[in-house]
C-alpha cells in the first residue's frame, strides 16, 4: 500500500502547489499511502529556507480544512519534514546539478528505489526547457525506478502550439511516462459515468439513438474571473473550459463500451468518441457554437468582466460558450451533444442531463386535453451536489388523468460527499500507481484542439458584441436560440 517516491515539484511556492498539491499529498499520507518513505524537493525561484517551507506545507493544510491544530499537529509537522527546498533558474543548468545531487541524496536517506514524479506546477511555456534539463542533466533514474511527469493545463492554445509543447517534453518524457492532469477527470461523480452507464442494465439498454434525443453538459460557474485575469484574458472559457473540461466529460458520455475498464482501452473508446465528434467547417461552427462575455448584475452589484482588474476595456475575450456536438459514434450516432460553460451564471452547478425520446402517442391525451408527449430526463449531478435524478411522469394523486412529472432523486450527503477524496488526491496517486486511466492522452488532446480551433478561427475573424449577457444569468439569449432551433430547451435540474 505505501509508495516510494520523490516529488520534485516546479512551481513549489505557487498557488496550486499550495492550494493542491500539499494537501492531497498529506490526504495521501494521513492514509498510508505515503509514509515513511518519500521525499518533496519544492523548487521556484524565491529563496525560502527548508523551515519556511515546513511552515507553508503544514500552513496550507491547515487552511485546506485538515485538522492540524489538535492531535495532528505532529502528524503534519512530521510530514512536511519531508519537505525540501531549493531555489531554482530554470535556465540555469547549474541548479539542475544541484538539484540532482539533492534528489540522489535523497533517493538514499529515504531509500526512494529510484521512482521519481517532477510535477510541473507552473505556466507551460517552460515545461520544455525544464524536462530538457531533466535529460540533459541527468536527474532522471535509470536504475530500475519510474521516471513520470505530471502537468497542468494549459497544454497549449491551439493544436499547433500544444504540439510544440508536446514535441518539447517528448524528448526526454516517452507518453507512458507522462501524466496530464485534467482535474475533472479526478472527480468522483466524473469517474462515476462509466460505471453509471456500463454496470446498470436498465440504463445501458437505453444509452443509445434509438431512445436518446440529446445530452446536456452544463459546467455553470457563479464566481468571475476572481484574480485570474492576466491568465484569463489570453486563454477565455473555450480554451479554459471547452477544450479539457467539457469535452473530456463528452468522450466519456458518448463512448462505446470498453473490453473492460483499463487505461488502455477506456483511452482507445475515449479516443474513437472524440474522432467520432463531427469536425466543422468554419461555416457550420459559426451555425453551432455561441460565445458570451457577462455584464453587470442587475442591480450593479457585480462588475462587468471589462471592468474586473486587469481586463482590458474592450476585452474580446469569451467568458461563456454554448455549443452543439454532433457524434458519429456508432450506439450514439446522430445524437446532438449541447455543451455550456461560463462564469457569473446563476450558480454553481456542474450537471449532465440525458434527455431520452417520448413515446410515440400519448393514450392519455384524450382524457387530460394535453397533446405534448412527456420524456424521461436522467440528470448527472456532479457540483456541487452529487447523484442522479430521474424525471418520470405518471398520475398526480387526483381525480383524472393528469400526468404529472415526478422525481427519483439520490444525492449523497454532505458526510458522503466529505469522505470522497479530493480529485488531486485521486490523481496523485493514480500517478503513484502509474495508472493513466483519469489522464487526458495526448491523441485526446490533440483532438480536441482540433475540434475546437476551427470555433476559435471563426470567432477570431469576428467583433463580438459584448457584453452580452448578464451576470447571474444562464448565459446570453442566442445560447437559448442554439436550442430552439431544434425545437429544444436547456435543461437545469437545480
Ligand atoms: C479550471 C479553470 O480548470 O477549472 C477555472 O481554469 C475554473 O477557470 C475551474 O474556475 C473550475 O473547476 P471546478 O472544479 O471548480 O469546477
Amino acid at each position: 500500500m505505501e509508495q516510494r517516491a520523490l516529488f520534485i515539484i516546479f512551481g513549489g511556492t505557487g498557488d496550486l502547489a499550495y492550494r493542491k498539491l500539499y494537501p492531497a499529498l498529506f490526504s495521501l499520507y494521513e492514509k498510508g499511502y505515503l509514509k515513511e518513505h518519500f521525499a518533496v524537493i519544492g523548487t521556484a525561484r524565491r529563496p525560502w529556507t527548508d523551515d519556511h517551507y515546513h511552515e507553508v506545507v503544514v500552513n496550507s493544510i491547515d487552511d485546506a480544512g485538515h485538522d492540524v491544530s489538535r492531535t495532528n499537529t505532529e502528524m503534519a509537522r512530521k510530514f512536511a519534514s519531508h519537505f525540501y527546498y531549493q531555489s531554482h533558474n530554470v535556465d540555469d543548468a547549474n541548479h539542475y546539478v544541484a538539484l540532482k545531487d539533492l534528489a540522489n541524496k535523497l533517493d538514499d536517506q529515504y531509500e526512494l528505489n529510484g521512482n521519481r514524479i517532477f510535477y510541473m506546477a507552473m505556466a507551460p511555456q517552460f515545461f520544455g526547457t525544464i524536462a530538457g534539463h531533466l535529460k540533459d542533466q541527468n536527474l532522471l533514474t535509470d536504475n530500475g525506478g519510474f521516471n513520470r511527469l505530471i502537468i497542468e493545463k494549459p497544454f497549449g492554445r491551439d493544436f499547433e502550439t500544444a504540439k510544440e509543447l508536446n514535441d518539447s517534453i517528448s524528448k526526454a518524457f516517452n507518453e507512458e511516462q507522462i501524466f496530464r492532469i485534467d482535474h475533472y477527470l479526478g472527480k468522483d461523480p466524473i469517474q462515476s459515468i462509466a460505471s453509471l452507464r456500463f454496470s446498470n442494465p436498465i440504463i445501458n439498454a437505453l444509452w443509445n439513438k434509438e431512445h436518446v434525443d440529446n445530452i446536456q453538459v452544463t459546467l455553470a460557474e457563479s464566481l468571475g474571473v476572481e484574480e485570474r485575469a492576466g491568465y484569463y484574458e489570453t486563454a477565455g472559457a473555450m480554451r479554459d473550459m471547452v477544450q479539457n473540461h467539457v469535452l473530456q466529460v463528452v468522450s466519456l458520455l458518448t463512448m462505446n463500451r470498453p473490453e473492460i475498464y483499463d487505461a488502455k482501452h477506456l483511452r482507445e473508446k475515449k479516443v474513437e468518441a472524440l474522432n467520432n465528434i463531427q469536425q466543422y467547417t468554419e461555416e457550420e461552427a459559426k451555425q453551432n457554437f455561441v460565445r458570451g462575455q457577462y455584464g453587470a448584475d442587475e442591480i450593479g452589484s457585480q462588475l462587468p468582466y471589462r471592468d474586473e482588474e486587469g481586463t482590458a476595456d474592450d476585452s474580446e475575450i469569451e467568458t461563456y460558450v454554448a455549443g452543439k456536438l454532433v457524434t458519429h459514434n456508432s450506439g450514439l450516432a446522430g445524437v446532438p451533444i449541447y455543451i455550456r460553460t461560463g462564469k457569473r451564471l446563476a450558480k454553481k452547478s456542474t450537471q449532465v442531463n440525458i434527455i431520452f425520446k417520448g413515446l410515440d402517442k400519448n393514450i392519455f391525451s384524450e382524457l387530460t386535453g394535453k397533446k405534448e408527449i412527456p420524456t424521461n430526463v436522467l440528470t448527472i449531478h456532479i457540483e456541487p451536489d452529487q447523484g442522479y435524478t430521474i424525471e418520470m411522469s405518471s398520475k398526480s394523486g387526483n381525480q383524472g388523468y393528469d400526468i404529472q412529472p415526478h422525481y427519483l432523486r439520490f444525492r449523497m450527503t454532505s458526510e458522503e460527499k466529505a469522505k470522497v477524496p479530493d480529485a488531486y488526491e485521486k490523481l496523485i496517486h493514480d500517478a503513484l500507481k502509474g495508472d493513466k486511466t483519469n489522464f487526458a492522452h495526448w491523441d485526446e488532446v490533440s483532438r480536441a484542439w482540433k475540434l475546437m480551433d476551427v470555433v476559435r478561427k471563426t470567432w477570431d475573424n469576428t467583433v463580438p458584441e459584448f457584453p452580452n449577457y448578464v451576470s447571474g444569468s444562464m448565459g446570453p439569449k442566442a445560447a437559448d436560440d442554439l436550442l430552439e432551433r431544434d425545437g429544444r430547451k436547456w435543461e437545469f435540474n437545480p
